[in-house]
């Protein structure tokens, strides 16, 4: 029976009492894993790739990576993607998301330089994948782009929006008929971290204007790949893909946990995530109204002629509009947001300018290795139902979804939080939310950005010290290769001989560079 919740009550009352044995995951829904191109491939100069943001940030500020690791070899993936594809195998997985580094693919950025080998190692890639009937997510853009790009503005120069159609041609020219869902950009709200301050790549600090432009520049590209694709591509008989951006939507609640509308809540979800979904999921289009008249209020006040957010022109808000098949969402957690005393800006996770308020976290909350990351399950639950709410119940395929801990293959935390947000899912797709599927981040540890190998996000543990990268799946590996299999949130499952059984594989792994499930 589907229903479409009105309220947080009537949805738990439906499903008090589950027997979730009973419960299974539809036959169409997917499970995967995800990645990204510069935390897992390494070989960063190899074959002709170009030089990233992230190689020149982490190569001339080594000082803001954790603990010295970064994704020069990372864990090798350009190498041992073979491996890679044996572990999708023994979880069991229906797709593997991973992304495109487009400097190896591009290396100064432009079409006129196309560097055959970086393409011919995603063919390889993609192959084994078909070879094995594993669907492949696609993501085009995760973060690293090409410097010399970067030497020319990057996201902040509107010329962008030209480049990335081009390399977005290379790829659907390419692979076209490899992908089953194509992902244009991962996370526009890094805008605010690389524009913004120092925390991501390029790390130039162009607070209140650079993150604006580059916001709208990365949301015209992405537009601008759709039309492409939709034009061009979709109709050609070759081709059965989907495409979406994915965006970083987490949970914002009032410290009470209430319900109730608030003005701030609401203005830090539009500054959150509604910046990259008003524009295609809303009947009018366009940016938030509140966030552009936010913006636009500070901007008069500091003496400027035009708001620091640029405005779309008719022709872009109508570019922008629909300009997806689904939405790839990213969810990990939740923050409390509540009014503060003027001057005071908002703190975790992001400092966005232009709202006052005041974001924190419950100590209630189950902490992870990460700072801003707790377990709140109820928190996937309740953003899935305000999008239903708010965009009309809108396809959404989870494009990340994990957890971080310290190394060890015994990651009780991580398998909890699994089998919690797991729920909330089943309770959604009972609600009649047009859920596609689950992503999990991440497929091994990799490298987490500035955070380097300090928090571990893997279903598979790595051994960075290895020469071989070795990895070996964790406890959580086999509670994710159950849950695919049997389509249940098993709230009873263990491992049998838990401990014999980890300690004795891992004698076999090490001794083997290798394992099966
Ligand atoms: C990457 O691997 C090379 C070759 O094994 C090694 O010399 C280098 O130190 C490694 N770099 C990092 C950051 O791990
Ligand atoms: C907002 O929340 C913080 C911590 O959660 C608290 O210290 C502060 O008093 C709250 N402010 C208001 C106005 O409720």
């Amino acid at each position: 029976m589907k229903i479409f919740c009105v309220t947080l009550f009537f949805c738990f009352s439906q499903s008090y009492g589950w027997d979730y044995k009973k419960k299974l995951f539809p036959s169409d829904f997917r499970f995967g894993v995800s990645t990204s191109a510069y935390q897992i491939e390494g070989a960063w100069d190899e074959d002709g790739k170009g030089e990233s943001i992230w190689d020149r940030y982490v190569h001339t500020h080594p000082e803001v990576i954790a603990d010295g690791w970064n994704g020069d070899n990372a864990t090798d993936s350009y190498h041992l993607y073979k491996r890679d594809v044996e572990m999708l195998r023994e979880l069991g997985v229906d797709h593997y998301r991973f992304s495109i580094s487009w400097p190896r693919v591009l290396p100064n950025g432009h079409i006129n330089t196309i560097n055959e080998k970086g393409l011919q190692y995603y063919d390889n890639l993609l192959d084994e994948l078909i070879k094995y009937n594993i669907a492949a997510m696609v993501t085009m853009y995760h973060f690293d782009l090409p410097q010399r790009l970067q030497d020319l503005g990057g996201w902040t120069n509107p010329e962008i929006i030209q480049w990335f159609e081009d390399y977005a041609r290379v790829l659907f020219d390419r692979y076209g008929h490899k992908v089953k869902y194509w992902i244009t950009i991962n996370q526009p709200d890094v805008c605010f971290d690389a524009y913004g301050g120092n925390k991501m790549a390029p790390a130039v600090d162009l607070k209140g204007t650079g993150d604006y432009v580059c916001v709208k520049n990365m949301m015209l590209a992405h537009a601008r790949a759709y039309r492409l694709f939709e034009k061009e591509y979709k109709s050609r008989s070759e081709v059965n893909a989907k495409l979406g951006l994915s965006v970083s939507i987490n949970w914002f609640d009032a410290p009470d946990y209430s319900t109730s509308e608030n003005e701030e809540l609401e203005l830090y979800r539009a500054f959150s995530f509604g910046l990259y979904l008003h524009p295609i999921w809303s009947e009018s289009g366009d940016f938030p109204p509140s966030v552009k008249k936010a913006v636009a209020k500070n901007s008069k006040a500091e003496g400027l002629s035009k708001s620091r957010l640029p405005e779309l022109t008719a022709e872009e808000i109508k570019m922008l509009k629909k300009s997806a098949d689904f939405i790839g969402m990213n969810h990990y957690t939740t923050f409390f947001v509540n009014k503060t005393e003027s001057g005071v800006r908002s703190g975790l996770p992001y400092s966005f300018p232009d709202i006052e308020v005041h974001v924190s976290q419950s100590d209630k909350w189950l902490p992870s290795k990460s700072a801003w990351l707790k377990g709140v399950p109820y928190g996937l639950y309740k953003s899935l139902l305000y999008l239903n709410r708010v965009y009309n119940r809108p396809p959404i395929f989870i494009t990340e979804h994990g957890w971080s801990t310290d190394p060890g293959l015994h990651d009780t935390s991580r398998i909890n939080m699994m089998r919690e947000y797991s729920r909330g899912l089943l309770f959604s797709l009972e609600d009649g939310t047009d859920l596609l599927g689950l992503t999990v981040w991440s497929l091994m540890d990799n490298i987490e950005w500035t955070a380097g190998t300090s928090e571990r996000f893997g279903l598979y543990e790595v051994d960075f010290d290895s020469p071989e990268k070795t990895r070996i799946p964790r406890v959580s590996a086999h509670y994710y290769k159950h849950m695919i299999h049997s389509r249940i949130v098993d709230e009873d499952w263990k491992l049998k001989n838990l401990d014999m059984s980890i300690s004795n594989r891992r004698q076999k792994i090490l001794a083997n560079k290798k394992t099966e499930l």
